[in-house]
């Protein structure tokens, strides 16, 4: 029964280099199977030499692909291949998801609603702030620096070690960009609703700064987009200073949801189970 599922529907895929540590198969193996469709979503593992090759196999159907997921290293090819990429992913050069529709090879980057979404359903009325700050100015961080800003909030500080690389974002996303060095930090989270953390501080376990959040508004999230592990350091510093926190799982959780209804057909919940899921893998390893 489930090999039938699996050989007839629509057959999608997670490509990268390398790609064994994707979660997607799961997420979406678990959309498939609680929505009883058919269809098929795998890792599939593309070296830089070949992703433009694997591209034309997508476009020219030989592949059997309906479409995927891109992660590192090749969203920016995959976006510059494509022959119909959306505005978002136009604005950030790189694509995340990729589906073909009428012959065309369509891509979109998914990021930013998945960091909205999450935090729409973590801690709804965040958008109601009027400043923000994001912490980090890498690959990461562009997409939840556009969401943010077309969710409209007026004044998002980007903050980043390398000052040049923030600059390079707030020349990018417009006005109500603004990029600084670590020392402006206490300055513009003070009165902020929203900070981020696109940084690799903390990540797997790593030590992270001590952080001061007081300068925050009261009643201000804190949210990480890292999730490995899903309390972070910075997470942990801000709820021990009275924060809200939200966790960075739920943005991988939610970023799959349009993709899975381009290639399978229905727009799947993100619910606890899914969520119990994917912490448990993460535990396993
Ligand atoms: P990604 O594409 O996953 O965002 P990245 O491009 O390597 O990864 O960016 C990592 C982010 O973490 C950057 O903002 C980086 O700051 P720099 O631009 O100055 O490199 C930040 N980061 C990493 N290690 C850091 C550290 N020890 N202190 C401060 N920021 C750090």
């Amino acid at each position: 029964m489930d090999d039938s599922r699996e050989t007839l529907g629509p057959k999608a895929f997670v490509t990268g280099f390398p790609v064994k540590h994707s979660r997607s198969p799961l997420i979406h193996g678990y959309w498939l199977k609680t929505l009883g469709l058919p269809g098929s979503y795998r890792a599939h593992e593309v070296a830089p030499a070949e992703f433009a090759g694997f591209i034309a196999s997508l476009k020219d159907g030989s592949s059997g692909f309906t479409g995927g997921n891109v992660t590192i290293p090749h969203k920016e090819l995959a976006y510059q291949l494509a022959d119909c990429p959306d505005a978002l992913s136009e604005e950030l050069g790189a694509s995340n998801t990729l589906w073909i529709e009428d012959g065309k090879l369509h891509a979109t980057n998914t990021d930013g609603r998945g960091f909205t979404a999450n935090l729409d359903e973590r801690h709804p009325g965040w958008d109601q702030t009027g400043t923000a700050v994001i912490f980090g100015a890498g690959g990461a961080s562009r997409a939840v620096i556009q969401a943010v800003r077309d969710r409209g909030l007026k004044n998002i500080h980007v903050v980043n070690r390398t000052l040049s690389r923030a600059q390079e974002l707030a020349d990018r996303f417009g006005a109500q960009v603004r990029a600084h060095a670590p020392e402006a930090l206490n300055e513009v989270m003070s009165g902020a609703g929203l900070f981020i953390n696109t940084t690799s501080l903390g990540m797997d376990g790593e030590a992270a700064p001590q952080m001061d959040f007081s300068p925050l508004a009261s009643g201000a999230v804190v949210t990480d987009i890292v999730y490995v592990p899903l309390r972070t350091p910075m997470l942990i510093q801000a709820e021990q200073q009275g924060f809200a926190t939200v966790d960075g799982l739920g943005m991988l959780l939610h970023q799959a949801v349009p993709g899975f209804a381009k290639w399978f057909g229905r727009t799947p919940d993100v619910d606890a189970e899914l969520r119990a899921l994917i912490v448990a893998d993460m535990e396993k390893h």
